[in-house]
């Protein structure tokens, strides 16, 4: 097994409990903006600059918003809509005949207290605030709200901004597609089919270069299963691209951008982009493998912070991007931007990694963030997807899934064979995912791939952690009879998110360590071990 090294990541310690706060800890379900009402008034103004941004290409830039209240507040805050028109005219036709229409039905994308940079603006009344945007396909304004976040009111709304090309195709996404030598890029742009067709130009560095198509994805607001994902969290996600980069030379350098070409027959382009193709199954070269979950998203320009959500997940992507040249393909196992409804996150989660999935292969797995509603299919009822139900992770994401509602698959990455299961669906003994995962397990070839790996977002009992290990309310579902095939197979290690705590195991089997060993393992441990971020 030489020149294989193994990377381990952890994310997100801070943030215990997740499962037990669940969706209600999303910052932007603390503002009731179904309850808001409009109190505009002359004596309040708030203006946005410039009013066209990422004018040299660019999918994120800054704006300048400046306030004037004549009755300033401690609770004063200002939220950032997009679309930038964001009154009553984009509510849903209401199901209920008889109640009153909201006067706002969406959600901002991001907010801050009119304070946040001026602590004399209660005395004042002014204040000047930076917000950084990311290009989500439409126009954006600012709004000035009294009445903290439980009785919100509208005293200003700003001028319009917008990107210079608000469709521009943004925030790619590598994943690794059915068999080693496919690389997939996924994308979003707001190009429907109609209006241009998507692709992606690639070839080996400094060769010339070819062109593959794209299929696209959408979907609508009935697609949601439930609040807020179907009510105020509702966003237009625009369109998801994949294409499929085929018969790839292994370890070698690409490069790619994404293309739209328009009806008129002119283009819309990208940057360039580069990756690495994947080595062949059992070729020993150097492959480093990141594993970690629930990591979230933050703002950079610090909104949304009171809640002291996930700022840990900046501090992650930082050293991602920094140790980029370190390593190979990464997993994020479940819990992926901790949106939980509110759609418009996916972009900035989406937008936050780029500079890591734009280049390494970034699988993904589900968790409970994902994927869980009641009554709709997730083995477990909870509400924490804020009614996405798995559809945004499905299609934000590619995964090389027979079906990506099923969220289990295996791929290959040299000396490795993962077998990437679906902790948010029933995968007992007797099930259609235990069979995939026999499958996945028997059918590597140990002597070309020795590293043989399992990975699920929700730990399978195994913690120092009383809530994991010793209760009922985890996930001893599925662990005997799981743990058998581990041992049949020789699984050598098994990873899992949820926690937000790492943890490290003896290689174990029925509660047993196997091994005297503490730090250095060699040859058959006759038990799996355990890692738990
Ligand atoms: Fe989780």
């Amino acid at each position: 097994m030489s020149g294989v090294l193994l990377f381990l990541w952890l994310a997100n310690i801070g943030f215990a409990c997740a499962q037990i706060n669940g969706y209600k800890d999303q910052p932007l379900s603390q503002i009731a903006i179904h309850k808001a009402t409009f109190a505009l008034r002359d004596s309040a103004s708030i203006r946005a600059r410039p009013s066209i941004i990422g004018t040299k290409g660019e999918d994120t830039d800054l704006v300048t918003v400046i306030l004037n209240n004549s009755e300033p507040s401690v609770d004063d805050w200002i939220g950032v809509f997009t679309p930038a028109n964001f009154n009553s005219s984009s509510c849903p036709p209401s199901e209920d005949q008889k109640g009153e229409q909201p006067f706002v039905c969406s959600s901002p994308v991001k907010f801050k207290y009119a304070n946040y940079s001026n602590s004399d603006y209660t005395n004042t009344g002014k204040a000047t605030l930076r917000f950084q945007l990311i290009n989500q396909r439409s126009d954006f304004s600012f709004a000035l709200f009294s009445g903290g976040f439980s009785n919100p009111k509208v005293l200003s709304i700003s001028n319009f901004i917008s990107f210079a090309n608000p469709k521009a195709p943004v925030y790619p996404r590598l994943a690794q597609g059915k068999s080693w030598d496919e690389m997939t890029v996924t994308w979003t742009s707001g190009y429907n089919i109609e209006e241009a067709v998507p692709f992606i130009e690639w070839g080996l560095k400094g060769e010339s270069r070819t062109r593959s198509p794209a299929g696209t994805l959408t979907f609508e607001r009935s697609s949601m299963c439930g609040a807020p994902a179907r009510t105020v969290g509702w966003r237009d996600p625009g369109f998801i691209h994949t294409s499929f980069l085929k018969d790839l030379w292994p370890n070698s350098v690409y490069v790619y951008r994404m293309g739209h070409r328009l009806v008129s027959g002119s283009y819309v382009w990208s940057k360039f982009y580069s990756f690495k193709s994947s080595p062949y199954p059992g070729q020993d070269s150097l492959q480093r493998v990141i594993v970690f979950g629930d990591m979230g998203k933050a703002e950079r320009d610090g909104s949304n912070d009171y809640s002291d959500y996930q700022p840990g997940s900046l501090n992650t992507t930082d050293q991602l991007i920094k140790d980029l040249k370190n390593y190979d393909i990464v997993f994020h196992i479940g819990d992926i931007s901790y949106a939980d409804g509110y759609i418009s996150q996916w972009d900035q989660f989406t937008s936050q990694v780029e500079a890591i999935s734009s280049t390494k292969p970034y699988m993904i797995a589900s968790g409970n963030h994902e994927r869980d509603w009641p009554n709709s299919g997730s083995y477990y009822d909870g509400q924490d997807s804020g009614g996405e139900c798995g559809v945004l992770a499905e299609t934000m994401y590619y995964v090389p899934a027979e079906n990506r509602a099923k969220f289990w698959y295996s791929t290959d990455y040299g000396m490795f064979r993962f077998c990437i299961a679906d902790s948010e669906h029933d995968w007992r003994e007797g099930s259609e995912q235990y069979k995939f995962i026999e499958k996945c397990l028997a059918s590597v070839d140990r002597r070309k791939q020795p590293w043989l790996i399992f990975a699920a977002h929700r730990v399978l009992g195994y913690s120092s952690d009383f809530w994991y290990a010793q209760t009922d309310y985890e996930e001893p579902m599925g662990r005997e009879s799981l743990e058998k095939l581990w041992q049949k197979y020789k699984v050598d290690i098994a990873f899992f998110g949820h926690t937000h705590n790492y943890e490290r195991s003896c290689p174990i089997y029925q509660k047993q360590c196997t091994s005297i060993e503490k730090s250095h393992y060699s040859g058959t441990v006759n038990g799996t071990i355990h890692i738990l971020y």
